[in-house]
């Protein structure tokens, strides 16, 4: 995949960001920064992070853990700080950071609190993000993409950012957090056409139902919602945060440097419609 520089992710304490981590540790990165608002989570997937590079790579890795608050503006600028200052730049953010917007109910009913708390999470915090690390990349020297293919032209990093099917398509009790991933397909695009001229691509990462510690809980919220999703996938069971993390370092690499500003399905199908 050729992933040799730093990575920041943000929520890789759990599920897809943990993921995201792993696959940065045993791709070749040389360095990675976990951050979580959950720090011994963070702290934890860090230490594994490590042991997974020493399998892996030769080369030196260093993984250190930090916590963040993607919603406080001044949290955010200390993690992005704390990555510059530990590895001098930001080649990678991955932002997997994110709630699923507590309860489930049709707009007629739904709560004002949640929306307000998921979007404050959700779209405060990705535009937060994507702009301190956006100022971070653009004040860095940029690098030649690839190291044997001059016509690839030149990086100062490349942000990824954790979208949904719910970018894309509205799911039915969940106006929260389809409207947080609406915004946030926003964000993404703006920040993919702002940062285009500095090398700097920006996509966004759109997968349906993947089995993380987000969905057991909206299971246990939803009874029978499990079974009513594993009956209409098209491939018959949920993603694994593995796959997801798999599209995330290709949207990292050199491998995907004309890409920026898309918003990356990953559902097995599952926007195609059921398969029966
Ligand atoms: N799991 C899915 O099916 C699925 C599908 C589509 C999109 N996503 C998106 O992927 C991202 C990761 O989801 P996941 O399933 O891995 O969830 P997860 O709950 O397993 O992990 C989310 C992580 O974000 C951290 N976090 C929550 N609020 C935070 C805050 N304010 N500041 C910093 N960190 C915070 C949590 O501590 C946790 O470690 C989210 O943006 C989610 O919306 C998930």
């Amino acid at each position: 995949m050729d992933i040799t520089g730093y990575a920041l992710v943000t929520g890789g304490g759990s599920g897809i960001g943990k993921a995201c981590c792993l696959a940065f540790a045993k791709a070749g990165a040389r360095g990675l920064l976990v951050a979580d608002i959950n720090v011994d989570a963070a702290k934890k997937t860090a230490d594994e992070a490590k042991a997974a590079a020493a399998t892996c790579t030769t080369l030196d890795f260093r993984a250190e853990a930090v916590h963040i608050d993607i919603a406080d503006e001044s949290s955010v600028q200390t993690a992005v700080e704390k990555m510059v200052e530990l590895f001098g730049r930001v080649d990678y953010c991955v932002h997997s950071a994110g709630v699923s917007g507590g309860s489930h109910g049709s707009i007629a009913g739904n709560n004002f609190s949640d929306f307000k708390r998921t979007l404050d999470i959700n779209v405060n915090g990705t535009y937060l993000i994507t702009n301190f690390v956006s100022v971070a990349m653009k004040a860095q020297e940029p690098k030649q993409t690839d190291a044997s293919s001059v016509e690839r032209g030149f990086t100062r990093g490349t942000i990824v950012i954790l979208g949904s099917v719910s970018s894309m398509i509205a799911n039915p009790g969940m106006v929260q957090y389809t409207a947080a991933k609406h915004a946030i397909m926003g964000i993404s695009k703006t920040a993919a056409i702002d940062n285009v001229t500095f090398g700097i691509r920006v996509n966004c990462i759109c997968p349906s139902w993947i089995d993380t510690p987000m969905v057991q809980r909206s299971f246990e919220l939803v009874p029978g919602l499990e079974q009513t999703l594993l009956d209409g996938a098209p491939m018959g069971r949920l993603g694994r945060p593995e796959e997801v993390a798999d599209a995330a370092l290709f949207l990292c690499s050199p491998k995907s440097s004309f890409i920026t500003g898309c918003g990356l399905i990953i559902d097995g199908g599952m926007t195609l419609g059921t398969k029966t």
